[in-house]
């Protein structure tokens, strides 16, 4: 059906937001790790809509490249001002005036909708509807526009809260606002809207009842209310959230993954997993991380922008940061920093350390509190480890540095020029031991003191 109509999507992302209190626009907070205007957009794209309007506020040119960002072929309108639903719509005129069989609209602040959901209301269009608007059986109604129906179901009106009658009010059935609406009458519907109304907007909402004065039918699709959750204000950012992450963790565990405790493990929209995965309970996912089959990533352990091989094993209390590549059986214990760096198939950096910027060859093994010191407070320089290399712990590599394939640096070493293949370095004060030195130093400071 859908691949046959041609769709477009308008996405309204003009709102303010004053009640986000905060000097971003409201739909480029995130949601699992992804603005929520990004969400939309994402589930634009897997309903196979082809041409997506992108609506801003006036000056949000940072809306306007996130959007181009996510979606380069978008077009970018700007709703001069705040006039309504319908208002917002038509900045995008232009883009509708180009023709289209459905033309969707969507909320960017209403960040969970599903691609299948928007293909559902595409659905009741390609069935025959001039209109179909999502709805909800809301806990709570209040602010909401209700559905009114005929007793057969099809839809009369939206009311809003503040137009409504009492009788009105009484309707559970909300509008969740998102809308798909016939191609080809769009532009004349639209234009028909006044703003004759309690709040003085030109409302969408409106265009129901003139879609059936044109002799047209409108219809309901339903959809849980969890998924058309607004947000508004950070508290039903946090609620988005919870949802995101939940239905994050059950497209994990369905695809594969083992998590002993999934409701204490963070995940981001676009968190990749093999099978056989071992998650913890406790470790937080940031965005940018892939996990291949059999990986093990032990409690409490933070990833972002980091890949992790087959059957690699991590932490717990591991911290892997952005550019951590580990291949295959590669392990990284507690208490370790891994930034920008390879760790090649079977090396270990088991306790205690910090590896940023660096190489580390196969089945190398980092003994514990090794440092790789990259950074001179203006330049980052790598550091290259060979093959089976040996650190002995508590080892300062002062890049740039390369340790040769085999090479043994032994503990507590400060290495700062280049070590041979299979060499031994040693980089430390020498030891020396002076027999008896301390028996006669306590009798020498005794006496002092017995003689003050
Ligand atoms: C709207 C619906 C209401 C529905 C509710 C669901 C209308 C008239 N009302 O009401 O039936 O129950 O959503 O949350 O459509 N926007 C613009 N420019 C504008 C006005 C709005 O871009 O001039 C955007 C907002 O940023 C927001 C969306 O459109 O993303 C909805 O606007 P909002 O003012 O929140 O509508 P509601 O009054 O909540
Ligand atoms: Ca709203």
């Amino acid at each position: 059906m859908p691949s046959q109509r041609k769709a477009l999507a308008v996405v309204l992302a003009a709102g303010e937001g004053t009640r986000m209190k905060s000097d971003r626009p409201k739909v480029l907070h995130q949601v699992a790790g992804r603005s929520m205007l990004a969400h939309v957009l994402a589930a634009v794209a897997v309903a196979g809509v082809e041409s997506v309007a992108v609506v801003v506020g006036p000056g949000r040119n940072d809306v306007r490249d996130e959007a181009l960002r996510l979606a380069p072929h978008a077009r970018v309108f700007v709703q001069a001002e705040r006039l309504g639903t319908a208002h917002a719509v038509l900045a995008a005129r232009e883009a509708i005036a180009d023709g289209c069989d459905d033309l969707l609209v969507l909320f960017a602040d209403t960040p969970l909708v599903t691609g299948a959901t928007i293909l559902a209301l595409r659905a009741a269009l390609a069935e025959g509807a001039g209109v179909a608007a999502l709805g909800f059986a809301a806990a709570d109604p209040f602010g909401y526009g209700r559905l009114l129906q005929d007793d057969s179901g099809r839809l009369l009106a939206i009311r809003e809260e503040k137009d409504a009658s009492d009788a009105e009010r009484a309707v559970r059935l909300c509008n969740a606002g998102l809308m798909a609406i016939d191609g080809g009458s769009a532009l004349d519907w639209l234009g028909r809207i006044g703003a004759a109304n309690a709040k003085g907007e030109f409302y969408l909402t409106d265009v129901i009842e003139i879609a059936r004065d044109a002799g047209r039918t409108a219809q309901v699709v339903r959809a849980e209310e969890t998924e058309v959750l607004g947000v508004n204000d950070r508290i039903q950012l946090a609620q988005a959230e919870a949802v995101a992450q939940n239905r994050l963790r059950r497209a994990a565990m369905a695809a594969g993954v083992t998590m002993v405790a999934p409701e204490t493990v963070f995940l981001c929209a676009d968190t990749a997993f093999g099978r056989d995965v071992l998650i913890e309970p406790h470790v937080v996912i940031g965005p940018g991380v892939s996990i291949a089959d059999g990986a093990v990533i032990h409690a409490f352990s933070h990833l972002e922008g980091a890949s992790v091989g087959a059957g690699a094993t991590i932490g717990p209390y591991a911290r892997l940061r952005p550019g951590a590549r580990l291949a295959e059986k590669a392990k990284v214990g507690n208490f370790v920093e891994i930034k920008n760096a390879n760790v090649a198939t079977g090396a270990k950096v088991n306790h205690l350390t910090y590896i940023g910027d660096a190489d580390i060859g196969a089945n190398a093994n980092i003994g514990a509190g090794t440092i790789t010191c990259n950074y001179d407070g203006f330049f980052k320089y790598r550091t290259e480890i060979g093959e089976n290399a040996f650190i002995g712990s508590n080892s300062a590599l002062v890049a740039p540095v390369k340790i040769g394939a085999g090479a043994y640096v032994g503990s507590g070493s400060v290495v700062t020029k280049n070590v041979a293949a299979d060499a031994l370095v040693v980089a430390r004060g020498r030891q020396m031991e002076k027999a008896g030195w301390a028996a006669s130093f306590r009798a020498a400071q005794a006496a002092k003191k017995a003689a003050k």
